[in-house]
């Protein structure tokens, strides 16, 4: 396992390239499972999570080539397996969005039922639920999900919660599905519109992605698909989060600021200057940051997978924030962590309460999932009295691309070592 060190006090100068989103690149890949042909997706992020998906997808017969590092041609006229096995689906839960595809096209599909992880028990009751609705078989055994479906019906689905990866597997499984679908209450991320847009090029007749309600018209036959992916919004708020908390200025480059909305007025409310362009943004760190509260909502709201870098820039702003956490039942993690570096942070359920402090503290610290490391290395930037620890980053590995590369181009002391 490898670990970052990060000595801090260095305020973040320069531009920095967003790689493509991970939780829009996942359900283009499982998309290609659809129809047979090569698909081509560009501005692939590497990332231990694609890894992760490739190596199931190979299990199952897919086979890739590799144009460069960021295009990925993907080909699966020959699956021979429809079984996505526990060992691999553990370590990436998006395994689910496998589901839906398989279906589709083949009719079958055995997916290892989903395990919780660190921030919350992650059912997958809903993307079940609407499956079988469209006509699917599904028990479960021994942990596995076992699927059967001759042909998907359309259906009209309403989802209780607006579930991201529920929607994208329902979508996916609708696009050949006979007739019409209509999901309700979907979620309207724009790692869902991407996907459409993916789906799109493949032939799919779809409408509302990006609103509450979409529909989705059958068709019989579909073509490979060639989409580039959107720019990861969260990778991006990462940093503009890193330029706000070391009072330096940052450009992200390469991002949609319109996915950012929310970040962007939290940020200002904190006292950051921010300088939208038409594909990159520049944020001003301020002298003294002043304190915010925040509640995460499904987009347009607040990400959740913002909130634990967001408590960071609170740890050492003036006065004291509220956070509630809405999305996930145990998304703190990060706070025992933060507090071992010298923040002042209360937790009463789903809200913590924290009081800013004029510095934080060095300290070897424990990564438990990505977006809590995120938190930890943001932390660390700031920290004084030595060198920052933060173990086990194979958790950043899975959603930040050379995270420390990236970070070090824009002056931060920081690098990797072997555990
Ligand atoms: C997606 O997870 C993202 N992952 C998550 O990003 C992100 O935090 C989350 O959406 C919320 O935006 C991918 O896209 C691969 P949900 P997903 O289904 O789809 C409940 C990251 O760091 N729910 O929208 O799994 C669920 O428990 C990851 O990149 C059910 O109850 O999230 C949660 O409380 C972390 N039953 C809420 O809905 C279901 O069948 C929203 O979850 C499905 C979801």
């Amino acid at each position: 396992m490898d670990r970052l060190i990060i000595e801090g006090g260095r305020p973040l100068k320069g531009g920095v390239e967003i790689s493509g989103a991970k939780n829009a690149a996942l359900p283009a890949m499982a998309a290609s499972l659809l129809t047979g042909g090569w698909h081509c997706l560009e501005r692939i992020p590497r990332l231990r999570d694609i890894n992760t998906i490739k190596r199931i997808m190979s299990k199952l017969g897919t086979v890739f080539r590799e144009e460069n590092s960021h295009v990925l041609e993907i080909n699966s006229d020959n699956l021979t397996c429809f079984e996505a096995p526990y060992e691999l689906v553990k370590t990436m839960r998006a395994s689910i969005l496998l589901l839906g595809p398989l279906l589709a096209r083949y009719g079958r599909a055995k997916i290892s039922l989903p395990g919780g992880c660190a921030i919350g028990a992650r059912p997958v009751n809903l993307h079940l639920k609407a499956l079988v609705a469209m006509g699917a078989d599904i028990y479960l055994d021994h942990g596995y999900i076992n699927a059967r479906a001759d042909r998907l019906k359309g259906a009209e689905i309403f989802f209780d919660i607006p579930t991201v990866t529920g929607t994208e597997n329902i979508m996916m499984a609708a696009v050949t599905a006979r007739g019409r679908t209509i999901l309700k209450n979907s979620a309207n991320e724009p790692e869902v519109v991407d996907l459409a847009n993916a789906l799109r090029s493949m032939g799919a007749h779809i409408e509302g992605d990006g609103t509450d309600t979409i529909v989705v018209e059958g068709v019989r036959d579909l073509k490979p698909c060639n989409h580039r992916i959107i720019p990861d919004r969260i990778e991006a708020g990462t940093f503009m989060i890193g330029a706000a908390i070391t009072g330096g200025e940052v450009r992200v480059e390469g991002c949609v600021p319109g996915h950012l909305t929310s970040l962007m007025e939290k940020l200002k409310l904190a006292g950051a200057r921010i300088d939208p362009a038409e594909k990159s943004l520049t944020v001003t760190g301020p002298g003294q940051i002043e304190s915010v509260d925040l509640m995460t909502m499904p987009y347009p709201g607040f990400p959740t997978d913002l909130q634990a870098q967001f408590m960071a820039l609170m740890a050492v702003a003036r006065g004291s924030s509220m956070i509630r956490e809405t999305i996930f039942e145990n998304r703190f993690i990060h706070v025992s962590e933060l507090r071992r570096m010298g923040a002042d942070i209360e937790i009463n359920g789903n809200q913590a309460l924290i009081k800013g402090k004029k510095r934080l503290f060095s300290a070897p610290v424990m990564a438990t999932d990505l977006r809590a490391s995120a938190s930890l290395v943001l932390a660390g930037l700031v920290a004084e009295g030595g060198r920052t620890e933060v173990h086990r980053i194979y958790h950043l590995d899975r959603g930040y691309e050379a995270i420390e590369k990236k970070f070090r181009g824009l002056g931060a002391s920081i690098w990797r070592e072997k555990e």
